[in-house]
C-alpha cells in the first residue's frame, strides 16, 4: 500500500482519538489536542508494566484504536483481547493491528458484559473509560469479580484537590467537617458536558477514585503518573456489598 493509500484508508475509519504511527510517515491523529495520545502518556509510565509480557493474556477495556492492545503485544503478550462499546474506534483498531502485523482480537463489548468472558486475564487495563460510564463503581466491580486475575493498569481523568486524607473507619452522624475538607473522596457529577463531550458522567478527586479502587478490591502498589494507577487484584472488603443483578455468586460469598 502507497502512503496515500493508507493515508486514505486511515482518513476513511476517522476521526482517530488514538494517534498511531502507521509508518511512511503517516499518523492517524496528528492533530489531537492532547498532542501524541496516548503515547506522551505511555511514555510517562511505560516503565512501571513489565517489560517483558511473555506468555500472559491481556484484557483492554475500552480499547479504542488499539493503541494499549497493540503496546501489550509488542511487549509480547502471548493473548490480547480488546474490547469496546463503539464499532467505529473497533474498526480502527482492527484495520492498525492487522496493518501494522499483530494478532489481536477485538470485540464489542461493554465494560458491564465483563461476566460473559468467563475468563480471567493476568492484565487488565481499564484505561480512560472510568469517567464515561453513569455507573463506575458498578464497572470496577464487575471487573474485579470476572476479570481481573492479577495486574489492573487503571487510569482515569481527576479534578478537584490532589489532596488525600486518611479515610476513619467510621463518622458520627453530626460529623460534617470531612466533607468540606478537600482531601476527602469525592465525585464530581457532569449533569450536561465537560470539555464539550455529554458523554463525561462522573470525574473523581484524587482521593476520591484511590478509595473507589479499594472498595472495589484493588490495592493500590503505584502511581507512576498522575492520573496511572497499577493495582492488585486484593480480597473484596465489606463482604457482599451492594447486589447488582448482574453480579454472579463467583466467590461463594452468598
Ligand atoms: C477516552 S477513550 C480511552 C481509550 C483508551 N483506553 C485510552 O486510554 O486511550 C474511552 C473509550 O471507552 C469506550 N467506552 C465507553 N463506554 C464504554 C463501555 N461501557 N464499555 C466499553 N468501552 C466503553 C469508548 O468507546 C472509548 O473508546
Amino acid at each position: 500500500m502507497t502512503a496515500s493509500d493508507l493515508r486514505r484508508r486511515a482518513d476513511a475509519l476517522g476521526p482517530w482519538f488514538h494517534n498511531l504511527d502507521l509508518g511512511d510517515g503517516v499518523w492517524t491523529a496528528p492533530d489531537h489536542f492532547l498532542g501524541d495520545y496516548p503515547g506522551v502518556k505511555w511514555r510517562r509510565f511505560a516503565h512501571a508494566i513489565p517489560a517483558d509480557l511473555t506468555g500472559k493474556s491481556v484484557l483492554d477495556i475500552g480499547c479504542n484504536g488499539g493503541f494499549y492492545a497493540i503496546t501489550m503485544k509488542q511487549r509480547g503478550a502471548a493473548r490480547v483481547l480488546g474490547v469496546d462499546s463503539d464499532e467505529r474506534y473497533l474498526a480502527q483498531a482492527r484495520f492498525a493491528a492487522a496493518h501494522l502485523g499483530y494478532d489481536i482480537e477485538f470485540r464489542n463489548l461493554s465494560v458491564y458484559d465483563v461476566g460473559t468472558l468467563g475468563e480471567r486475564f493476568d492484565v487488565v487495563l481499564f484505561m480512560g473509560v472510568l469517567y464515561h460510564l453513569r455507573h463506575p463503581l458498578l464497572a470496577l466491580d464487575l471487573i474485579r469479580e470476572h476479570v481481573a486475575g492479577d495486574l489492573m493498569v487503571f487510569q482515569s481523568m481527576l479534578r478537584g484537590s490532589r489532596a488525600v486524607e486518611p479515610v476513619a473507619e467510621d463518622y458520627d452522624f453530626w460529623d460534617m467537617d470531612q466533607f468540606e475538607r478537600p482531601g476527602y473522596p469525592r465525585m464530581h457529577f457532569v449533569e450536561r458536558a465537560y470539555a464539550h463531550d455529554w458523554t463525561n458522567w462522573w470525574i473523581p478527586n484524587r482521593a476520591g477514585i484511590e478509595a473507589m479502587l479499594r472498595a472495589s478490591g484493588f490495592s493500590i502498589a503505584g502511581q507512576p503518573e498522575a492520573e496511572v494507577y497499577i493495582c492488585r487484584a486484593a480480597p473484596v472488603p465489606y463482604g457482599l456489598g451492594a447486589e447488582y443483578p448482574a453480579r454472579a455468586d463467583t466467590q461463594g460469598r452468598r
